[in-house]
């Protein structure tokens, strides 16, 4: 496989691509600008410049965390889905109206705070797990971490724009995920909206939707009047279906960090999708570099919550840090063995934080980490 190209080699080492075709003539090599390199001639070139170089595999790293359930022990749980799309195309839009239009009379507008995910019950009453950060990150920054917690993708394209850089790179990373994509055609109350067009966009790129003969499930929507939504979220469960989503309740919780940061009362607070088990208020847990004791765990809307089980999103109190989205966080049997595990890997973390200044980290699609 081929990464990236000389020039973009050049400009993750901070060097001039003349210097690197220079180097590699030297070596015999001839190599032009735009060339892809392969893994071998990366490390060599890369080395002639004092770079190591890391190669991740995306698949390798995933980490599976239902490995040892077996079948009985695994009970349905909620899809995740990540929304992503074109800047200005609706995300943020689509994510408030979902969550307004399903949370609980009386509890709507305003106290909803931001947290980074968040569940919402559909009309039949089954849950469905958003994720609240960019997209991408969701993609990137958590699968560089080896943490999968997507199980459906929403691409938003805007009706009445067309299919755009950002929309193909939001399809490109959930292909390159294998998570299943279901195209959402927004802002459809708009008199300049062409939800054809963009369906003949969408097959020019290989994504064909159900209306033209394909695989994809797509559904146009107002995120404005909410034109659409509730057809939009029984697609989603219908693919939710396909996936037999299932994860054993009764375990000690393994779940992902989505986001964390220091509060003022509260101390480190921690968002996190609990992905197998069950969290449990007094538990203990390790995340990333840190650990602690459970205090208290709040939903999105602030309520306290005893327990979460899989695909539940909870705000954790009680870490001695704030982990970065996409560590794993896991339930340990004593506090001992999470805290010398914490101070390990803050160790290495710092070690790593010297040495990183020549380093580079390739991952197969050859973006920089
Ligand atoms: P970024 O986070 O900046 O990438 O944008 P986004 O994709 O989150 O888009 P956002 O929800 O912020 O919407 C962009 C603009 O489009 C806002 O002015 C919205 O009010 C408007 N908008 C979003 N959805 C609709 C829709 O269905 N109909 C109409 N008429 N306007 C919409
Ligand atoms: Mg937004």
């Amino acid at each position: 496989t081929e990464f990236i190209s000389a020039n973009d080699l050049a400009s993750l080492m901070d060097v001039n691509v003349n210097e690197v075709i220079k180097v590699c003539l030297g070596m015999g090599m001839f190599v032009s600008i735009n060339q892809r390199l392969d893994a071998e001639a990366i490390t060599v070139i890369a080395d002639e410049f004092g770079f190591d170089v890391e190669f991740l595999s995306a698949e390798e790293e995933e980490i599976d965390v239902d490995a040892g359930d077996s079948e009985e022990d695994l009970k349905p749980r909620a899809p995740i889905v990540t929304i992503m799309g074109h800047v200005d195309h609706g995300k943020t839009s689509l994510l408030d109206y979902i969550r307004n239009a399903n949370v609980a009379k009386g509890e709507a507008g305003g106290i909803t705070q931001h947290i980074g995910a968040y569940e919402v019950k559909t009309k039949n009453g089954a849950p469905i797990t958003f994720l609240d950060t960019p997209g991408h990150e969701a993609f990137t920054a958590m699968r560089a971490r080896g943490a999968k917690v997507t199980d459906i993708a929403i691409i938003v394209v805007a009706a009445d724009d067309s299919v755009m850089p950002q929309t193909k790179e939001a399809i490109n990373h959930a292909q390159a995920a294998g998570v299943p994509i279901i195209i959402a055609l927004n802002k459809i109350d708009k008199p300049a909206a062409n939800p054809e067009k963009i369906r003949e966009e969408l097959s020019q790129i290989n994504i064909l939707v159900e209306e033209w003969g394909g695989k994809y499930q797509s559904q146009e929507v107002s995120a404005k009047s909410g034109l659409g939504i509730e057809e939009l979220l029984e697609k989603v469960l219908l693919e939710a279906e396909l996936l037999e989503l299932k994860a054993n309740p009764d375990r000690g919780a393994i779940g992902t960090v989505i986001e964390a940061s220091l509060d003022k009362g509260r101390g480190y607070v921690t968002t996190v999708l609990v992905q197998t088990g069950t969290l449990q208020v007094g538990d203990v847990v390790l995340a990333g570099p840190h650990y602690g004791r459970v205090k208290a765990m709040t939903d999105h809307r602030m309520k306290k919550m005893k327990s979460a089980g899989p695909a539940t999103p909870v705000q954790v109190l009680g870490l001695t840090g704030a982990p970065q989205a996409g560590d794993r966080i896991q339930v340990m049997e004593t506090e001992r063995e999470a805290r010398e595990l914490a101070t390990q890997r803050l160790q290495l973390a710092r070690e790593q934080s010297i040495r990183t200044k020549k380093h580079i980290t390739l991952d197969e699609i050859g973006r920089r980490l």
